[in-house]
């Protein structure tokens, strides 16, 4: 091992005591992310857009981002503070934004989510399955109870919000579903079973939608994030300024490509991108938005170059 593998993993290590499933970090997101001015582009003016899991991280961003563009958005999850605060700046920015609280995993609670949003946004024309939760433990160390939980939220809660959004845009004739899978699916950890198999389940519900609703004008993706600067990955409590000294570190390390972490604006662009009918021809596929993370794996070292 050399000093850069050592490096590499004490800091994955760090992570890990940290309760951080498959981290990576970076110091120079922010300057990287910001956009100066207002933005010019409204390609979802009255459209209604679903998100499954935007109280916070990247389906908060989402959320935000489709707004902007002049979407009337209907998001899910269980903190309701966070559904309300997340609405609220959506519509202090001048946007139209409905918080439904629902737990994905729950068929009787998608479904009213999904029929409350259409009914009241006249329809769905595009739907970001995106709610989902992480695990990192070996597998012996995994509780039946929490592979269940999260095959239970990531897989189960893709294919309920899926069912549902379907049964409306078939009456439409039209539809754009994007699914939120992982760098995970493609690349496993010792500690991931959990998480990769369901994020490929993910992959899997997609390639089968997408045969299923193609001849009948629906397009089903999958977005496949590298490690994003969410709650998902940033210990609760830590300081800012330990975090952005872990991230600084973690992105030369973890991230070859571009050498850091992504934000969670980067990865909704895409989304937003991926909804517009510059992307009419695409379906059943998955999209890398991972810094170069898959790339890096590519490659083959030997002895540690
Ligand atoms: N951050 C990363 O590095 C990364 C990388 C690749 C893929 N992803 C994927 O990106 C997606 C979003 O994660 P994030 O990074 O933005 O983390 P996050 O901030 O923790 O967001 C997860 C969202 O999912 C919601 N959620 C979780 N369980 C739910 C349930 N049972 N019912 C309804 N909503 C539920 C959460 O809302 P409540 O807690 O309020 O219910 C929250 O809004 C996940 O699918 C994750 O696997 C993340």
């Amino acid at each position: 091992m050399n000093a850069h593998d050592t490096t590499r993993r004490s800091l994955l290590g760090g992570a890990a005591a940290l309760g951080i499933a498959s981290l990576t970090l970076d110091g120079t997101a922010r300057a990287a992310t910001a956009r100066p001015g207002p933005r010019a582009k409204r390609r979802f003016d009255g459209r209604s857009v679903l998100i499954t899991g935007a109280t916070s991280g990247i389906g908060e961003a989402t959320a935000k981002a489709f707004a902007a563009e002049g979407a009337r958005v209907g998001f899910c999850g269980r903190r309701v503070s966070w559904g309300r605060r997340v609405e609220q700046e959506i519509r202090a920015a001048g946007g139209e934004a409905t918080y439904v609280r629902a737990d994905v995993r729950e068929a009787d609670q998608v479904r009213a989510f999904v029929d409350r949003v259409a009914e009241r946004h006249g329809g769905i024309d595009v739907a970001f399955n995106n709610a989902g939760i992480g695990s990192a433990k070996l597998p012996h160390d995994l509780t039946v109870e929490e592979w269940d939980d999260v095959q239970s939220t990531n897989v189960r809660g893709v294919f309920l919000a899926l069912k549902y959004e379907v049964a409306h845009m078939l009456k439409a004739g039209r539809g754009v579903i994007i699914c939120t899978s992982s760098s995970a699916a493609e690349r496993a950890r010792p500690n991931g079973a959990a998480y990769t198999a369901s994020k490929r389940a993910v992959q899997g519900i997609v390639k089968s939608a997408a045969l299923a609703y193609g001849p009948r004008g629906i397009r089903v993706n999958a977005i496949l994030p590298g490690t994003t600067d969410t709650p998902f990955v940033r210990p609760p409590g830590i300081p800012d300024a330990d975090w952005a000294a872990y991230k600084k570190a973690f992105g030369p390390l973890n991230v070859d490509g571009l050498q850091r972490m992504a934000e969670p604006e980067e990865i909704a662009r895409a989304v937003v991108s991926l909804a517009t009918d510059d992307f009419s021809y695409m379906t059943g596929t998955s999209v890398s938005v991972d810094g170069g993370v898959m790339a890096g794996r590519e490659m083959i070292r030997p002895g540690g170059m």
